[in-house]
């Protein structure tokens, strides 16, 4: 049996590392709890399938750039969770969350478990008439809806792996993630070696995680041997089970400080080091994952870093703060992966319930945010966007004498984009009304002197946009001269 060795910083990674350089694996093991959130997950879900399937990577010994490749799989394997979470909380008319968190534990593709599954928690707080209702969109749906859900998820996920530079087979370890060895997985029912390796130990670790987690250590294995030759490849499984032995393993991956853990697994000769530019692409990725939620805000995180951005430059802040805010406003909202969409696109007002649970979603970024240290002077910002001036916003209720005027001009930013868009309960306003309900909270909610600089941006932006389309009108008819 292999067991676990770590050696002293020799390489020219590690040794970028130590002169103060920031290791990409600390971001994304940090932002990895954001998509355990969303799958209903407890925090360290991704962090801890790591763990496992780096450990049975170890005992394949694959080469050091599988392992890597395979090493940012596994901590961004749920990167499209969001994009299929409002349409799994309509087909079962329930919590999304729970519904991924609970389907990681039964073995979906027997037509009877599935239908206790579906049936006990298909409108589950509703009657029987409604049950049956349900029910029926879901058996309309069919085999069909089943494969779009998953496809959309894992084509979705894939797709940002590639917007942050990794390897082609990270990507393609998260595209079929849910195939299984025997053919019967999803999207494509691919079998055996059709699926790449990568993918084949993703999906072994993630069920493992979730036993590991829910029933211990003794069950997690037992799944794996029970759906050896199923879901799983046997070879992986042995490999799993050789492992099972190495009981100083499985207490570090069920150590609270999982981020130190998976520190220590990225194979030490390709440490990934992540400049400027890696975080600005680990920030718009989040921001998509996050704006994908719900099919109500699917561009808002994106505009309220654009808004909140055109807000700093006319209130005079450098070019660094500029680009401080813009990430801000990509990553505000990233809490709200932790809000069901059950609330999130309810047709009407939350009740007070559902309240307290949207509330929550601002300290849900600070948290998360808060433990990188690329973005721990953002988390307060980020976190304050529904604070108001009066101190009557939330999560903490902070007033205006210890707002800084960087939240103030994010919070003006957010309720602009928030009026402009579609929602459940209403269709997008025109400029006049976001013009007047913005004006009636100056002073109270929001902030007058950001407000006016948003006035401000907002002329010179839509006199840029006149003066482009009539260029673009004149190129036009020249090449058609
Ligand atoms: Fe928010
Ligand atoms: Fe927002």
């Amino acid at each position: 049996m292999i067991t676990t060795t770590y050696d002293e910083p020799t390489t020219i990674n590690e040794r970028l590392v130590t002169l103060g350089n920031v290791r990409l694996s600390e971001i994304v093991s940090a932002m990895s709890v954001a998509l355990d959130i969303t799958e209903g997950q407890l925090p360290g879900h991704a962090a801890r399938s790591c763990l496992i399937g780096m450990r049975i990577a170890q005992e394949l010994q694959l080469c050091d750039e599988d392992r890597s490749a395979l090493f940012y799989a596994l901590l961004l394997k749920d990167l499209g969770c969001s994009s299929n979470a409002a349409k799994m909380c309509w087909l079962f008319g329930a919590d999304d969350r729970l519904i991924k968190r609970d389907l990681k534990t039964i073995n979906w593709t027997k037509a009877a478990e599935c239908f206790k599954f579906s049936w006990k928690r298909v409108a589950n707080s509703g009657s029987t008439l409604q049950k049956v209702l349900q029910m029926a969109v879901m058996a309309r749906e069919g085999e069909k809806g089943a494969r779009q859900l998953v496809q959309t998820r894992c084509e979705r996920g894939a797709d940002i792996v590639r917007m942050l530079n990794l390897p082609e087979s990270t990507a393609l370890a998260v595209r079929n993630l849910d195939e299984h060895y025997n053919g019967k997985g999803h999207p494509d029912g691919l079998k055996a070696d059709e699926i790449p390796l990568l993918a084949r130990i993703a999906c072994l670790a993630q069920t493992v995680e979730v036993f590991l987690t829910t029933y211990g250590l003794v069950d997690a294995l037992e799944v794996a041997r029970a759906r050896r030759g199923q879901w799983f490849d046997p070879q992986l499984v042995d490999a799993l089970l050789a492992a099972g032995l190495d009981s100083t393993f499985w207490e570090s991956v069920q150590r609270p400080d999982f981020r130190s853990e998976v520190d220590k697994w990225e194979p030490r000769d390709r440490l990934m080091i992540a400049d400027e530019a890696a975080i600005d692409r680990i920030a718009t990725a989040f921001a998509k994952v996050v704006d994908a939620k719900s099919p109500w805000t699917h561009r808002h995180s994106e505009g309220v870093a654009k808004i909140a951005r055109g807000i700093a430059a006319e209130l005079g802040f450098s070019q660094d703060q500029q680009h401080d805010i813009w990430r801000a406003g990509l990553l505000h909202d990233v809490g709200k992966l932790g809000v069901s969409n059950l609330i999130l696109d309810k047709p009407g007002r939350p009740t007070d319930d559902e309240f307290v649970a949207i509330k929550q979603h601002p300290d849900f970024s600070f948290q998360i945010l808060g433990q990188i240290d690329s973005f721990r002077h953002l988390s307060e910002i980020a976190a304050s966007h529904h604070e108001r001036l009066d101190g009557r916003g939330y999560f903490r209720g902070t007033a205006e004498e210890n707002l800084p005027l960087e939240a103030r001009l994010l919070a003006v930013a957010d309720v602009c984009e928030a009026l402009t868009a579609k929602r459940p309960y209403r269709d997008e306003l025109p400029p006049e009304k976001v013009a007047e309900i913005m004006s009636r909270d100056l002073g109270s909610g929001l902030c007058p002197v950001s407000y006016e600089a948003l006035q401000s941006w907002q002329d010179k932006t839509s006199v840029a946009t006149r003066v482009e389309s009539q260029l673009n009108e004149i190129d036009r008819l020249l090449s058609e001269m």
